[in-house]
């Protein structure tokens, strides 16, 4: 027989513990440990016949040599949401779980009661976060169904899969994974042991029936997804949605794909009206003012491998109080002061005096090294009050010692740049191996060391 026995688990890395403790003795983080109740193994005798009868069951999977294995064409759902399509891979697939993470108020719910209205098939929405009269008014909002949606306000596993069973949808949302109950398990809802056993039998559902289910997930203090990480190995894709709340736009990014690439990523408006895709974000993240204004430039990044065009703007004034203040939105505040201290021993500029203000235009946060270059175009810009032709982007890496490093897939920056009409790009002129800078109308300029900057723009 099997004996119920309490152990306490860590809900921040998952050590486990006969005792509680106010520390977690693994990651040293304070008051995770949560009570959870087991069931006690059987004697090793017991276990051993169980295993054995069960391995030599009919349904049991036998092993199967790999070229006898009939290569699948993946069924996939094509969504009607393009920029969500991109990042699983080219659609949803059948049978898979996928888990979208995200900050509180960010848009999750938006973004898949989005999809359950549009997608043309039938789909069952369970929430156990809003009501049926909440999720009405947000549908009206977002639009006209063109899907047989069905709403569902339930959080037993077991009444949530029955439901399904008699309706069979093509595809389940389920809003969200931590206010799911398993009638088998004693603990509260979010529980790891309840966020385990739910994700498990969803899995197990949607590999049987091939329905596709998608999992709303919250994410904790810092900024992973709560509960245990084994959700995130147990299910097919981890996709986590992004932005500052207090800008539009919305950054969906795969972070695990069994199905697709993990470079991808999806770029989305938030609207009075709901989330509207961004086809073309560099046109947009560029801030249009006609006047030229200094301590503006433009920086050719990469999220994934999208090409982005986005605008660093410096503010460097004089400082009133004491200590210089230093202050960053959206790019690394050390990295700002790294590249501080290299402008003032490498090219003699000095900011010692100064505040410095940075900002990413957009709300974009983005630790693509390739920013440097334009972070001390616009900082230069501020502090000598010239302005940077808005004809002119900048992509390349600033070392210790002053010199411009190569940054990872040059010529898909300067395609874009190229595209978007940039008359002037400046690179590495370490970046210059096997590329034919012929065949753009741009014109690429290299350089070696931050002082040719300097000297390329303000002389
Ligand atoms: P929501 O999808 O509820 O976020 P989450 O599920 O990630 O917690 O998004 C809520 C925010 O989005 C809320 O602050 C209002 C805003 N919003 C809009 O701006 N436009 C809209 O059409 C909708 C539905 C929400
Ligand atoms: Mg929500």
């Amino acid at each position: 027989m099997a004996k119920i026995k309490k152990i306490y688990i860590c809900s921040n890395c998952g050590e486990q513990s006969p005792k509680w403790a106010g520390k977690c003795t693994a990651c040293n983080e304070w008051e995770t440990f949560q009570e959870e109740i087991i069931a006690k193994g059987d004697s090793r005798e017991e276990k051993k016949s169980v295993y054995r009868a069960s391995a030599q069951s009919k349904q049991a999977p036998k092993p199967v040599i790999l070229p006898k294995i009939k290569a699948g064409n993946t069924q996939r759902i094509k969504a009607p949401d393009e920029e969500l399509n991109r990042v699983l891979g080219g659609g949803i697939v059948n049978g898979s779980i996928i888990l979208i993470g995200g900050q509180p108020g960010i848009g999750k719910s938006t973004l898949l009661l989005q999809l359950a209205i549009n997608l043309p098939h039938t789909i069952l929405y369970v929430s156990g976060e809003e009501s049926e009269e909440q999720i009405k008014m947000r549908a009206d909002r977002v639009g006209t169904p063109a899907s047989e949606c069905y709403i569902l306000t339930e959080t037993g596993v077991d009444k949530i899969l029955n439901h399904s069973d008699k309706l069979e949808p093509d595809l389940i949302i389920i809003d969200s994974i931590q206010t799911l109950v398993s009638p088998f398990i004693e603990s509260a809802p979010g529980s790891i042991s309840q966020v385990r056993e739910c994700a498990n039998e969803l899995q197990r559902y949607a590999k049987e029936t091939g329905i596709p289910v998608f999992l709303i997930g919250h994410i904790n203090k810092d900024g992973a997804i709560a509960g245990p990480k084994l959700l995130e190995h147990l299910v097919d894709v981890v996709l986590q949605f992004e932005g500052d709340r207090n800008y539009t736009y919305r950054i969906l990014r795969t972070i695990k794909n069994r199905f697709g690439s993990t470079n991808e990523l999806g770029i989305y408006e938030m609207q009075a009206d709901g989330l509207r895709e961004v086809p073309n974000p560099s046109e947009i993240l560029l801030s249009q003012h006609e006047e030229l204004l200094s301590g503006s430039s433009i920086a050719a990044t990469l999220e994934g491998l999208r090409p982005l065009l986005i605008e660093t703007q410096a503010l460097v004034s004089t400082a009133v109080y004491g200590t210089p203040q230093r202050s960053s939105t959206g790019f690394d505040l050390r990295r700002l002061s790294m590249l501080l201290a290299v402008l003032e021993k490498r090219c003699g500029i000095h900011f010692g005096a100064n505040d410095v203000f940075l900002n990413i235009v957009g709300g974009i946060k983005s630790d693509d090294p390739a920013l440097d270059l334009s972070v001390v175009a616009a900082l230069i810009s501020s502090l000598e009050d010239i302005a940077i032709p808005s004809t002119v982007c900048f992509a390349g890496e600033v070392g210790l010692s002053g010199e411009i490093r190569a940054v990872n897939r040059i010529e898909k920056r300067i395609q874009e740049a190229d595209r978007l009409g940039f008359e002037q790009i400046f690179i590495s002129k370490y970046n210059t191996k096997g590329l034919d800078t012929e065949q753009y109308n741009i014109a690429v300029n290299t350089i070696g060391k931050v002082d040719e900057l300097f000297e390329a723009l303000f002389q």
